[in-house]
């Protein structure tokens, strides 16, 4: 790292505007790209005043913690974000605030405890290892697109362990529901503006919802089918929300209720890991040194076979490429804004009632003052040694406090086992002639996909990459 890393070219990143925006150079900055509003000076600033300070980018670990831990019941999600979600989701986990968010989140809870992770460990292996064979069947060094074929793999891995479905046909309609839902969420300042922001949302609902229609349709099936079964079968996420009785009323979830949690864990269930995977083979492929690295931990750890879950804990690095891609590249680069209930104070400032308060992992995980070449991919930062003096919320790709993703664990494992699956087998290069842009909403995306080609790593007389043994 050091010199050699600064020698290469340099990472696709987004440019931080040099001085702060007025209102409409931030609202149209911020249309396709949401971190492009935000100015360099927030990256010196641990608190940054926005909009007059209706508004505080905050990046202080400690003030961070308060407003999502300590004190977290004065800052619930701003409503008119979650307005637009629930549009689309429902009234899931994600947006559901209060006794529904606390009922359903025990009752979710179990299907991601580490029995249930170890548990879904060969699904997600099997179905990587499934993609590799599609892989092997190419001409050497075809193209892929590696958002897509991430996305189609973490779709099936969500679908095959959450919901035990291997259907097809709710794979491809949640592809592309999501690909034209995402980009109608678009969630920017226009929408807390006074007398535009509610005609604004309520655009967007409406065109929501007629997107999220047929999906909708779909997902009932799948409840009723299962509903139909008439046994009381908790072995999966679909399974224990149909079963769950509430243990006084003896009351069950509406199929609507079943409904919003499913949608809202097929997406954020799925997306978010597609996004690392894709960053952390991207990164990759322009850091030979540690990609040198990784493929030396693989091949002496797993010699070739399919890792397991029991490999984990002896691939550190493999968990550290995949931590420092997060803080490079957040899959969500900004939580939702929270907005305070009523008047507060922290550290000696006055934070009004009504401020929103925006906490962005794009913003903290490149911050100046916490982090050394901020710019730089470095996964050794991640190691025990050098993680031991950093603040919790410094580093959140997954947020924090009793929000703090329920996937988080899952996700890790299921990132992990792909890119040890993976990363034996091929070397994913760029394929010549492409810049990267990003592409910041609720997940950064590169713009236009990020062409790849499938260079296998060690082939066989004939050429062909020669298949993983099965896990030991
Ligand atoms: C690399 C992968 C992932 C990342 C980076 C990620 C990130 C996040 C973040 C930042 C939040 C907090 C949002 C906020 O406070 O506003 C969150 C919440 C959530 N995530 Fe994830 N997530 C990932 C994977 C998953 C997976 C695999 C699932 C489910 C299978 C999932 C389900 C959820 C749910 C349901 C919530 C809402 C939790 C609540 O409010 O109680 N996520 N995620």
């Amino acid at each position: 790292m050091g010199q050699a890393d600064r020698d290469l070219a340099p990472l696709a990143s987004i440019r931080a505007p040099e001085k702060k925006l007025n209102l409409f150079e931030a609202l149209s900055a911020a249309k396709d790209n949401s971190m492009a509003a935000v100015p360099r000076a927030a990256y010196d600033d641990l608190v940054y005043p926005f909009s007059g300070g209706r508004m505080l980018v905050v990046s202080d670990p400690a003030f961070v913690k308060h407003v999502l831990l300590d004190n977290v019941a004065n800052y619930p999600k701003a409503p008119m974000e979650g307005k637009i979600l629930a549009a689309a989701f429902g009234d899931g986990l994600l947006t559901s605030e209060g006794e529904k968010w606390r009922t359903h989140r025990r009752l979710m809870a179990p299907a991601f405890d580490h029995r249930s992770i170890v548990s879904y460990a060969p699904a997600m292996v099997d179905a990587t290892t499934q993609m590799l064979d599609s892989w092997n069947s190419r001409p050497a060094e075809s193209e892929i697109d590696i958002a897509d074929a991430m996305t189609r793999l973490t779709l099936q891995i969500i679908s095959r362990t959450m919901f035990s479905s291997d259907s097809d046909e709710i794979c491809d309609l949640l592809g592309s529901t999501l690909r034209r839902g995402l980009d109608a969420m678009n969630f920017g300042l226009v929408d807390i503006l006074p007398i535009v922001g509610p005609i604004s949302i309520r655009r967007k609902m409406a065109k929501i919802h007629a997107i999220f229609a047929a999906l909708d349709d779909a997902m009932r099936r799948l409840i009723q089918q299962r509903g139909a079964l008439g046994e009381h079968d908790a072995s999966d996420l679909l399974g224990r929300l149909v079963a769950a009785r509430d243990a006084e009323t003896g009351l069950g979830l509406s199929d609507q209720e079943v409904r919003d949690e499913m949608v809202i864990i097929f997406i954020a269930g799925h997306e978010t890991t597609a996004v690392a995977m894709t960053f952390a083979f991207y990164v990759l492929s322009q850091r030979p040194e540690q990609e040198a690295r990784l493929h030396e931990e693989l091949d002496r750890v797993l010699g070739g076979r399919a890792p397991s879950y029991d490999d984990l804990e002896n691939l550190p690095y493999t968990r550290m490429v995949i931590e420092e891609t997060m803080r490079l590249y957040p899959p969500a680069p900004g939580i939702s804004a929270r907005q305070a209930l009523e008047a507060d104070t922290f550290s000696g400032r006055q934070i009004a009632k009504g401020t929103a308060i925006m906490i962005a992992p794009w913003v903290l995980h490149r911050h100046r003052k916490l982090w050394d070449d901020p710019e730089i991919f470095d996964p050794g930062r991640f190691s025990a040694e050098r993680s031991k003096d950093r603040q919790r919320f410094a580093y959140m790709p997954f947020g924090g406090g009793p929000r703090i993703c329920i996937g988080a664990a899952l996700a890790m494992t299921e990132a992990r086992l792909i890119l040890a699956t993976i990363a034996q087998r091929y070397r994913l290069r760029l394929a010549p002639g492409q810049t990267i842009e990003l592409k910041a909403r609720i997940t950064l995306r590169p713009k236009d996909g990020i062409r790849m080609r499938l260079v296998p790593r060690s082939a066989s007389p004939n050429g062909d990459p020669a298949p993983l043994a099965p896990a030991g």
